[in-house]
């Protein structure tokens, strides 16, 4: 049985998604856990989400500015929080900060992330937006561990689906968030029972 934490900094729908595949005897018979949610902005829609689900969540919030020394209190902040709750994966879902070598060096082979595009096409904060804009014929979601880089991790498992024509913007988005909502909870799950 292992313990997984969600760093989250928005509506949580990943987060939910993964607590409710866990909760899932049928999904998850050895009883792995989500035990903490990590985030960074007070009042975000992630934490009703715990409540709701029962889940205990921690409010990190990080200082003015995106200086080192205002990233290294709160990556040590969060690090204490992972490590009081024994957390043995760090699932990043929509988690909007770029992480230092400080905590991705703490948590490096046990930290993963979901990225809304195919990488390495359209790494970055717009994935949806990027590749809808692209000429490309497939869109899709992205698991993968996560290095020093942007979204440059190894890649854990991708889904595509094919452009159709006359695709909109919001139907891409929809697709793209249903995809996330079937792949990370299957992808964390394999994950926890290859390192069972
Ligand atoms: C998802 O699209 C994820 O791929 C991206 O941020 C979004 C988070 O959505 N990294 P939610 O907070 O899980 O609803």
């Amino acid at each position: 049985m292992a313990n997984v934490a969600v760093l989250a900094s928005g509506s949580g729908s990943n987060f939910q998604a993964i607590a409710e595949a866990l909760a899932d005897p049928g999904r998850n018979p050895r009883g792995h856990r989500v035990v903490l949610l990590v985030c960074d902005k007070p009042g975000a829609g992630c934490l009703d989400r715990a409540t709701r689900l029962g889940i205990a969540s921690v409010v990190v919030p990080y200082g003015p500015g995106r200086t080192p020394e205002v990233r290294r209190v709160a990556e040590t902040a969060m690090t204490s929080a992972l490590e009081t709750a024994g957390a043995d994966l760090v699932v990043l879902a929509g988690f909007m900060r770029i992480l230092t070598p400080l905590f991705v060096g703490r948590w490096k082979g046990r930290l993963v992330n979901i990225h809304p595009a195919l990488l390495p096409r359209h790494p970055g904060a717009h994935g949806i937006a990027d590749s809808f804009a692209s000429n490309d014929k497939e869109l899709g979601v992205t698991v993968h561990w996560v290095d020093e880089g942007v979204d440059t991790g190894a890649v854990i498992a991708q889904k595509s689906f094919p452009r159709t024509p006359g695709l909109s913007l919001a139907e891409a988005e929809a697709k793209i968030h249903e995809i996330e909502h079937d792949l990370y909870p299957a992808t964390v799950l394999k994950l926890l029972e290859a390192h069972a």
